[in-house]
């Protein structure tokens, strides 16, 4: 039987979107630019489950289909996490200098596990997740963003991808590990860049781990009541090799995802109409917004990813044992057997793919919705009349095969003064019953729900719990938004 991967490319082929067997690559300019439009049109050729060409025109498949990409997730008995399966791997088809090899290289840990040995890593590091102090959590996110916002308040311009994004769940992040004083601009450059893969990414692999391992020494000698110490604690019985590689896959798995969510949800809450027009209802909230950037704009754009155990079928293609697939979470949540209008809302839906599915699901979703949702509104409650500072169409974006990063967010606002970030947490907000990782939803303030009311500035405190916090401001600019929807409908539609 020949597969599409076997066929010789046409010898006309003029688009260089196209590789061997005129397979539609998934890197070089046209997966940057548009990865959109490219899997719309796999979809269209090929339903959903389409052959495609990664780096090195590797062939792979990716699953465009939601129920096919939550069949395969639940089905480890079919579609394995251990890429060691990997057939190309074996047949000398992937070079030693694949600028994928630290994406699919087996490692010992939870990502790249089956069965007993992913039951018993990841216990370790779900039940680490699980007893973190939400409230107290949530407040110290709080604390940081307010801490950020001072950095720039005053200017009336910053960059919000730069400037709060990147670094908010990196400063939450060391705080949840345990080691809140390791927090440092060199520790978040060197977490971006080993996750890049650029040349310099072995140097800031070994400076984030060396980082890692002193936690370790630490708490192993002296513990204390932080993820690191309940993974060295945990019977899984982790080595502390192991544990320094999950700390590591903590960091990085919530770094770069919770980033990107931050910097997509304020730029939406910028941007985009359908907010607007909710607010004119008066509803759309910020864990709302959230929501509706994972399905939108989720973090991760697809992962690489499984490997199929035996051969099998799946959307209708025949899958050879060995070969290589990619969940595809941004084209399974534009599917439109689940959503046929790719622009209504999703309010109250929470069926998008972002976190994937079956057992390899995301264990931090509720952390890293928490950072993005308080962090978000800290940051609107400071700066209640912020705006882009640029034309939407002057955003820029840098995409990869897993994902697709704002690099900047230029925006604008009133200088406001600095807070003081210092003062204790009040007591008396934690003692309010709350409910557990949620942003608490306001009612409008005005008539009209369609912009925040100011906030006089204040000095800080922890935030009110029960009280009302933020709405999303209403897009600033009311000539502007309409053809910025288009471009952006344009965009998500892939023409
Ligand atoms: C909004 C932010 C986040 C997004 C969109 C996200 C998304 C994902 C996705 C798609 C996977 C891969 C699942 C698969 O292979 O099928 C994953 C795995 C993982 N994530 Fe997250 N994540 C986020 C935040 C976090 C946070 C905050 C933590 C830790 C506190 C975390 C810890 C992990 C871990 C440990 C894994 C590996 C799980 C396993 O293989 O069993 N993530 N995440």
């Amino acid at each position: 039987m020949t597969t599409p991967f076997d066929q010789e490319p046409p010898p006309e082929c003029p688009a260089h979107g196209l590789g061997a067997g005129g397979l539609r690559r998934l890197y070089g300019a046209e997966a940057e630019n548009d990865p959109m439009g490219v899997y719309e049109k796999l979809r269209a050729e090929h339903g959903p489950v389409a052959p495609v060409l990664i780096h090195g025109d590797v062939p792979a498949w990716l699953v465009l289909g939601h129920t096919e990409n939550l069949y395969m997730t639940r089905t480890p008995s079919l579609f394995s996490r251990d890429s060691r399966r990997w057939a190309r791997l074996h047949d000398g088809s992937i070079a030693p200098d694949n600028p994928l090899t630290p994406v699919f290289t087996w490692q010992p840990m939870c990502v790249f596990a089956d069965g007993a040995e992913h039951e018993r890593t990841r216990s370790a590091v779900t039940e680490a997740i699980d007893r973190i102090d939400t409230r107290g959590t949530r407040r110290f996110i709080n604390r940081y963003s307010n801490r950020l916002v001072n950095d720039f308040c005053e200017g009336g311009l910053a960059d919000l991808v730069g400037r709060f994004a990147e670094h908010l769940p990196m400063m939450v992040m060391c705080q949840i590990l345990g080691m809140p004083e390791e927090y440092s601009e060199r520790l978040v450059q060197a977490a971006r860049d080993m996750i890049k893969g650029t040349e310099t990414a072995i140097a800031s692999n070994a400076y984030v781990m060396a980082a890692l391992m002193r936690l370790v020494a630490a708490r192993r000698a002296a513990p204390e009541n932080d993820f690191a110490t309940r993974l060295i604690q945990h019977p899984a019985g982790m080595t502390d090799d192991e544990v320094g590689q999950h700390l590591r896959l903590t960091l990085i798995a919530s770094y770069e995802t919770t980033a990107n969510l931050i910097a997509n949800v304020l730029r939406m809450v910028l941007t985009d109409p359908r907010f607007r027009a909710q607010l004119s209802g008066g509803h759309m909230t910020v864990p709302e917004a959230v929501e509706q950037t994972l399905w939108d704009e989720p973090p991760f754009t697809t992962i690489l990813g499984r490997w199929a155990v035996c051969d099998t079928e799946l959307g209708g293609q025949q899958i050879k044992a060995g070969d290589a697939l990619l969940v595809g979470i941004a084209p399974a949540n534009v599917d439109p057997v689940v959503r046929p209008d790719p622009h209504a809302s999703m309010m109250g839906n929470r069926a998008h793919m972002a976190f994937s599915g079956g057992a390899h699901e995301c264990p931090g979703q509720d952390v890293g919705r928490a950072i993005a949702e308080v962090g978000v509104d800290a940051l609107l409650m400071r700066l209640p009349d912020i705006e882009l500072a640029v034309e939407e169409h002057e955003l820029r974006w840098n995409s990869a095969l897993m994902s697709r990063h704002l690099m900047e967010l230029p925006v604008k606002f009133q200088p406001q003064p600095q807070q003081d970030v210092t003062r204790p947490p009040d007591p008396a907000a934690s003692r309010r019953p709350q409910p557990e990782w949620e942003v608490t939803m306001s009612e409008p303030k005005t008539g009209t729900g369609s912009a925040p009311v100011p906030q006089q500035p204040a000095p800080f405190q922890a935030p009110p719990q029960q009280q009302p916090v933020a709405y999303i401001p209403a897009q600033r600019r009311p000539s502007a938004p309409k053809r910025l929807w288009q471009s952006v409908s344009r965009w998500w539609r892939g023409y």
